[in-house]
């Protein structure tokens, strides 16, 4: 049924298991709550919704604390109030968006509390109860404190203002359509439901690309309706952010320079945040593409990223606003005869001379690897680069290069991989998701954000099972030491069903799915061999001689782009010096990045002995039938889930296996026409 797939992760199915009912009724039957702001609302009214699914009651609630058993749902201070005392060690490790959910037992009660400093965190605390109970977790003696590991955990959508997503496979714009702001506000306040429910606290909600239409959302047309958006989300405890055109003062101001340094610019971008806040008082700040693909920015008046970014940052500072400049910067008109540019350089060679620049508002926003979030790139050396300056990693949820949706690829994996990636920056154990949290050099602000995977399709992602990437983004935002295994665990049981065999089939047909499609789509990190424009499907050549610095550099001999310092782009001393000697050293470079930082003949032999060919052959052939192993599992629990999400999954895996099959015949004759060497076990190449 539609309805299953659109409530994603919060299905709150109800048990069938009566003693398990019995058992969390006790608790759940009488809520005892006390406040009535907008975001203690939220939670009450998603704990009506959550035991009422779960366990076919509506919970009495009320402002006692009477009941031999009930849920204390409110903050610390009211807490306080109805003379409940908790340690005061748990009191004081309680951050601002931090919870606590304890089960507390005396003579003659037994009750659950949870509570946070903040209402926020009691929001978040109240989706973590309800998560332990759809899981079935024992609340019987239960203590969870936590607090998120970021302070920003962020979600840009690439909307635009006709209602189409850039990058987006799931419909159109939940935000817009003609070139209006939408009035169905219940699908925004469910969408606010689902990323509070995953600790979700910001939201961009245009693209990064800001053409004409979109420049206008900062002006008095457009805003009244941005703030009606703002408005549900701040009930779940989400900010709203804007994308802004760089050179909006001369494109809706009627200054003819966008120049950071010139006085009437300031001024202009002053009065535009004040504005903004009298429609929008906690409005989030700026997200910025400036100076990258053709946008607008500072380079025009040969001013440099911190003169650009500080001066919007001025504006918003009497708002406690923020600016999130990006810095997906690089020469996209490249000759591809060019050896020495190197795109991959680009980011940290712009970026690391400005690094303590920038004012302490302005946050700079890293895709995770040096390129642009391909199947597998080695992470960007500005995390553990910059030290002076506030960082934030930017991920890709929605799937442009990792199957647009239609394949399934669960990123978790990947991403963890890049949180745990060590920059050694101070020292051995200086992981990515340390680094970016800010803490280690004190900055001011830190997080994760990603470029979400939601549009107007009823099941939100267009595959149902890329739901899954959502939901792991978010909760690898909060605590990214959860480990790949426990989220996904926590998605299927939320999701379809606690059933043993179900987890265990969905939670390997997930955790191996990326390596699946990256067995048959490009090898050992070279990336970029999909069809232009659109990055669907295979083509070798497709970007080989374009002007975007996206190259393999594969002839007849052999492949890879050297990006050594002995022989190639210099690329690896952007790393801290274990990681540098790692990477410029052929035997020590891991495998899987081989080809993104060496060339080597097509007769180089990796560890396992075969030679890169007949990797390339191997993996692709293999890639195929794991993909269509990805299919029988799936079958194998068909009595299990319900028909529709069946039927609609066995679909998409059947248009993966014939595209996997693509995959792997335009890449493996490729090779063999241009190598002409044959594949050791003679299977069948075109
Ligand atoms: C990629 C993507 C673009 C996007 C850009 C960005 O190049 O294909 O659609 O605009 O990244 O992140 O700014």
């Amino acid at each position: 049924d539609v309805n299953s797939s659109y409530s994603c992760w919060l299905r709150y199915k109800r048990f069938k298991d009566t003693d398990l009912a019995q058992k969390y009724l006790k608790w759940c039957s009488n809520i005892a709550a006390f406040e009535d702001t907008s975001v203690i609302q939220s939670a009450l009214s998603e704990v009506n919704i959550g035991i009422n699914g779960m366990l076919g009651v509506k919970p009495i609630i009320s402002g006692s604390i009477d009941k031999p058993s009930f849920i204390f749902i409110g903050t610390l201070e009211k807490l306080k109030a109805v003379d409940i005392s908790i340690d005061v060690n748990d009191e004081n490790d309680i951050g601002d968006e931090g919870f606590l959910i304890k089960s507390v037992k005396t003579g003659d009660k037994d009750y659950i509390i949870v509570t946070g400093k903040t209402d926020k965190g009691v929001l978040y605390g109240t989706f973590s109860l309800l998560r332990l109970i759809s899981t079935n977790t024992e609340l019987d003696g239960i203590k969870r404190l936590e607090n998120p590991s970021n302070p920003l955990r962020i979600i840009n959508h690439w909307d635009n203002i006709d209602g189409s997503v850039e990058r987006g496979y799931a419909g159109k714009s939940i935000f817009y359509a003609n070139n209006k702001i939408t009035g169905n506000l219940k699908r925004i306040r469910d969408y606010g439901r689902l990323l509070a429910s995953i600790g979700i606290n910001g939201i961009a909600i245009n693209n990064v690309n800001v053409h004409k239409m979109e420049t206008r959302l900062i002006r008095e047309d457009f805003l009244p309706y941005v703030a009606r958006i703002a408005n549900v989300f701040r009930e779940y405890g989400i900010k709203t952010y804007l994308s802004i055109n760089f050179a909006a003062p001369i494109e809706i101001g009627d200054l003819n320079t966008a120049d950071p340094f010139d006085a009437d610019v300031k001024i202009w971008w002053k009065k535009k945040a004040e504005e903004i806040y009298s429609y929008i008082p906690d409005f989030g700040g700026f997200l910025v593409k400036a100076d990258s693909e053709f946008r607008p920015g500072p380079f025009t008046y040969n001013r440099n990223h911190a003169d650009g970014a500080n001066m919007l940052a001025e504006a918003l500072v009497p708002y406690g606003g923020i600016v999130i400049w990006r810095c997906f910067v690089y020469n996209c008109l490249q000759d591809w005869r060019d050896r020495k540019t190197d795109r991959a350089k680009a980011a940290y060679d712009h970026f690391m001379p400005l690094d303590g620049m920038f004012l302490d508002n302005v946050i700079l926003q890293i895709k995770n690897g040096p390129m642009d979030f391909q199947v597998r790139e080695p992470v960007s050396p500005l995390f553990g680069g910059l030290k002076k300056t506030n960082t934030i990693l930017e991920l890709q949820v929605t799937q442009e290069y990792t199957g647009q949706q239609k394949h399934l690829c669960y990123l978790v994996p990947m991403w963890k991989e890049i949180l745990d990636f060590d920059t050694y920056a101070i020292g051995k154990g200086s992981n990515v998701k340390k680094i970016v949290n800010g803490k280690p050099f004190n900055n001011k602000y830190g997080g994760i954000a990603a470029v979400g995977n939601v549009g107007d399709d009823m099941n939100w992602t267009g595959f149902q099972l890329a739901q899954s990437n959502l939901y792991g983004f978010g909760r690898l935002c909060w605590n990214p030491d959860l480990s790949k295994e426990e989220i996904t665990d926590e998605w299927i049981k939320l999701t379809y069903s606690t059933d043993k065999a179900v987890v265990d089939t969905i939670s390997k047909m997930l955790l191996n799915s990326w390596r699946i499609y990256e067995n048959y789509t490009s090898p050992l990190g070279i990336g970029w061999m999909v069809n232009p424009n659109h990055h669907y499907g295979p083509n070798v050549d497709g970007y080989e001689y374009d002007k975007w610095g996206t190259y393999h550099r594969a002839d007849c001999k052999g492949i890879g782009v050297d990006r050594t310092v002995k022989n190639g782009t210099g690329y690896t001393k952007q790393y801290h010096k274990e990681n540098a000697e790692m990477y410029e050293n052929l035997e020590t470079c891991p495998e899987e990045l081989l080809l993104f930082f060496h060339h080597v003949p097509y007769i180089y032999k990796l560890k396992s002995g075969e030679t890169i060919i007949q990797h390339i052959y191997n993996t692709h052939f293999k890639g195929v039938e794991q993909a269509i192993n990805l299919k029988e599992q799936w079958k194998s629990i068909k009595e299990m889930v319900d028909f529709d999400i069946y039927q609609h999954v066995i679909e998409r895996l059947e248009g993966q296996i014939e595209h996997a099959k693509e995959w792997r015949d335009v890449i493996n004759s490729y090779f063999y026409r241009k190598t002409g060497i044959k594949d050791e076990l003679d299977r069948t190449i075109y």
